[in-house]
């Protein structure tokens, strides 16, 4: 079968997929511009539809999922990899939906390419009514949501976290990294409801920040969420939720789970504290005195299930066509996992307590040798996550400092 003109066969994981020619949407750099193609395929997300596939695996086998749901499918090259590569038992509905026809007819030709049966719906609908329309006029039990958008998912969230079944999981992608970093501070507020502006480590906050968006919409529907794995990598804040029911439990988590950052623009000394006291005046760095600014309402619970995100990792490892690069990604998420806090970043520690900056690694050590949790951060190159207080950093900064001076950020 061959793809219509204009398109090109690639090969994804264990998928054919008929994709947009990359030589007709170039940018004056060479850049290949996925958006001003008719269909919409970035092979810069492979990584994240890899560790879609292993995750799925994971959830198949704990006995999860039952009809998944793509909605905003594109080239199809998502639900179809779902279909060929994570388990999925036969009988299994994978629906994928898209607003443009374009997307339609190329998911048509897919499905046929990869010789994909009629467990594989394609619908042309909008998003939001996919989703409402198979949860409540059709009555399929949705176990995995899938909304993966151009941007932010929020106008998508409501409809994703009211439609998903009792246990089910809901997967979103935002590609609007920018704002839930906190550049823009006044379009963080308007579209996720939360105050603050950019931090030194503004990627874990903006994985925070998202959650605590789904968190609050959840609860709106009497719902809550428990985050089974969330990361932030290339442009984008990938997390998955479990979303289970109950008006009690999802007051008792907001309770619990949304809290406030203070973190320090300096020397990226930062803590969590609970939301109300965002409200009572500023407080002062321990290390370095500047004064730290406040970023609320965030997620302040751990933002992955370190004992799920291994069963991910497992699978991944049998999974020999995924690209090397997700199994790695995989590896820093679940080593990062084992401490529930944002990265402390040592150029901006080393240069706080004037001393040249350790190599990472020689701090992790140290601090493992002190009995706490550390890793190298996956997020930033000169980044550790642990659970140590600062004077432990420090002093840990202070003695694996080298001796000559090196160039900063690793
Ligand atoms: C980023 S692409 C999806 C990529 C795809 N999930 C993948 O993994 O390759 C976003 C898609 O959403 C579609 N879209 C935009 N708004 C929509 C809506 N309201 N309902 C359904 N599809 C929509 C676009 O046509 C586009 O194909």
């Amino acid at each position: 079968m061959n793809c219509p003109s204009g398109y090109i066969q690639a090969v994804e994981g264990l998928a054919k997929i008929c994709i947009p020619d990359p030589n007709l949407y170039r940018r004056e750099d060479g850049l290949y511009e996925p958006s001003w193609a008719p269909v919409f395929y970035n092979p810069r997300m492979i990584e994240n539809r890899d560790i879609c596939v292993a995750l799925l695996r994971e959830e198949l086998s704990r006995g999860g999922s039952t009809a998944i749901v793509d909605p905003l499918a594109a080239t199809g090259v998502r639900g179809i990899r779902i279909a060929l590569e994570a388990g999925v038992p036969r009988g299994t509905g994978i629906y994928m939906g898209d607003l443009s026809l374009d997307a339609v007819r190329i998911m048509e030709l897919n499905v046929k390419l990869n010789n994909l049966g009629e467990d594989v719906v394609v619908v042309h609908a909008d998003a939001n009514e996919l989703m409402y329309r198979l949860a409540r006029r059709e009555g399929v039990a949705l176990g995995y949501i899938d909304v993966d958008p151009f941007g932010s998912p929020t106008p998508f969230i409501n409809a994703a976290v009211d439609s998903v079944k009792r246990y089910g999981v809901v997967a979103l992608t935002a590609t609007d990294l920018a704002v839930l970093e906190g550049r823009y501070r006044s379009k963080l507020l308007r579209r996720y409801g939360v105050v603050g502006s950019k931090v030194l480590q503004s990627k874990d906050v903006a994985v925070r920040a998202l959650l605590s968006f789904v968190a609050r919409t959840a609860a709106v529907y009497d719902r809550y969420i428990e985050p089974l794995l969330s990361y932030v990598t290339s442009h984008y804040v990938r997390i998955y939720s479990r979303v289970s029911r109950g008006g009690t439990m999802a007051s008792e988590i907001l309770g619990k789970c949304l809290g406030a950052l203070w973190c320090c623009i300096n020397c990226s000394y930062h803590q969590m504290r609970p939301t109300e006291d965002s409200w009572s005046g500023s407080t002062h760095c321990p290390v370095c005195g500047e004064r730290l600014k406040p970023v609320y309402p965030v997620w302040v619970c751990p933002i992955s299930n370190r004992d799920y995100l291994g069963g991910v990792l497992k699978a991944s490892s049998e999974m020999h066509w995924l690209r090397e690069s997700s199994r790695v990604l995989l590896e820093g998420i679940y080593r990062a996992s084992n401490s529930n806090t944002l990265t402390t970043r040592l150029t901006f520690v080393a240069r706080a307590v004037k001393v040249n900056p350790p190599p990472v690694w020689r701090v992790v050590e140290c601090l493992l040798q002190k009995g706490f949790a550390a890793a190298r951060s996956f997020t930033y190159s000169d980044g550790v996550v642990t659970d140590a207080p600062v004077e432990d950093v420090v002093e840990c900064v202070r003695s694996e400092t080298p001796s000559c001076r090196t160039s900063g950020v690793e």
